[in-house]
């Protein structure tokens, strides 16, 4: 039996959830040869309560190059960045749920990725998989894709539709824990906008830049914008595109009317609907936050590294769309 020293940065919901992950499928470790060890856990406040033994807990930064694995869930770009350099530098492997360190900070991360250093499907819907799902499609050429990549603005247009106004939906998702006390990430398109970058990455372009990415949130939507959509027999909701406009990828995060027998607006959850040459359109969706959902995609991660296979690599290289245009045109205007 291998030991498989774990570095674990963060302890909140997310690094929680993949504590108790490990320790429920350890059986399933063993079975591949791999007896789980967490060298610690970093958090901030030792004190809070936690599903983690506190002897584990660690304030300090600890030594990140004695692990097998370094697991990231801290959130943020600078703090996280600086603690998982000098791992991957030494070759360690990283499994990261964090879509902010890999969209703003690419420039440093780029050659790791590019190496197969880091898996990253949680960053994006959680333990739906959707790095894995485009992953299969680049057997075809992608023409378009859509996606449904936040789920506190979700909850926010499913509430207003039921008649809410956009205040009292948004502190019903802050008192239910989905939405953070400053919700601007989530609700200016951020979020969605670094999900969406790390997707236009792996599939068209592996520099597309963040800051090229259009984001359009939906602090500024009415309930009339959802009787408007209702007329219409359409929804609203905010939608992360990649689509060819002038022969360039254009990446954007904007309120949108969808069809209301289109799958995207059906979906409950996050969503993301694609069309293909020669596939054809396909879709998956499944939740896309939460402790639990989102262990479950750093355990797939996990099981990925330990199989031998690299982590999710960037497109071999940028390549031109195919097609051209937004099938649904129609950005809100608020
Ligand atoms: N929550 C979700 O549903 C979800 C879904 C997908 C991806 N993610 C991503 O997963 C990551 C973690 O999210 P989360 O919801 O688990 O956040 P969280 O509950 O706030 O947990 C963050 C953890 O990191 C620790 N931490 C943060 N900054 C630190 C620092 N500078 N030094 C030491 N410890 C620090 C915190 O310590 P304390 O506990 O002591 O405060 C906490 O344990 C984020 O990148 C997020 O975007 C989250």
């Amino acid at each position: 039996m291998e030991t498989l020293n774990l570095a674990l940065l963060g302890g909140g919901t997310v690094g929680s959830a993949f504590y108790t992950l490990v320790q429920e499928r350890q059986e399933e470790l063993a079975a591949l040869g791999f007896l789980p060890r967490f060298l610690g856990v970093l958090v901030r406040d030792k004190a809070k309560p936690r599903a983690i033994p506190p002897e584990l807990l660690r304030v300090e930064p600890f030594d990140l190059l004695e692990a097998d694995v370094v697991v990231e869930a801290l959130g943020g770009v600078e703090a996280p960045l600086k603690l998982v350099l000098p791992a991957l530098e030494a070759g360690i492997p990283l499994i990261t749920a964090n879509k902010a360190l890999l969209a703003e900070a690419w420039d440093a991360l780029r050659p790791f990725a590019e190496e197969g250093l880091i898996y990253h499907e949680a960053s994006v819907m959680a333990g739906t998989p959707a790095l894995s799902f485009l992953e299969t499609l680049r057997g075809s050429q992608v023409l378009e894709l859509h996606g449904i990549l936040n789920g506190t603005t979700l909850y926010i247009l499913q509430e207003m539709e039921k008649g809410r106004t956009y205040a009292e939906a948004l502190a019903e998702a802050q008192r239910l824990g989905y939405a953070e006390a400053d919700p601007t990430l989530d609700v200016e398109g951020i979020d969605a906008a670094h999900k969406l970058t790390l997707l236009a990455r792996l599939l068209v372009d592996p520099g597309f830049p963040f800051a090229e990415v259009r984001a359009q949130g939906i602090a500024r939507l009415t309930p009339d914008h959802l009787e408007e959509a209702g007329r219409r027999g359409a929804r609203v909701r905010l939608v992360a595109s990649l689509y060819g406009e002038g022969g360039r990828w254009r990446a954007e995060v904007a309120p949108r009317y969808l069809p209301q027998d289109h799958p995207l607006a059906q979906a409950r959850g996050n969503a993301l609907w694609v069309r293909a040459h020669p596939l054809g359109e396909a879709f998956v969706t499944g939740p896309g936050a939460g402790g639990g959902a989102t262990a479950s995609g750093l355990f797939a991660d996990l099981l990925r590294l330990l199989s031998g296979a690299p982590g999710h690599l960037p497109a071999p290289r940028a390549k031109p769309p195919l097609a051209e245009g937004h099938p649904f045109p129609e950005v809100l205007t608020q």
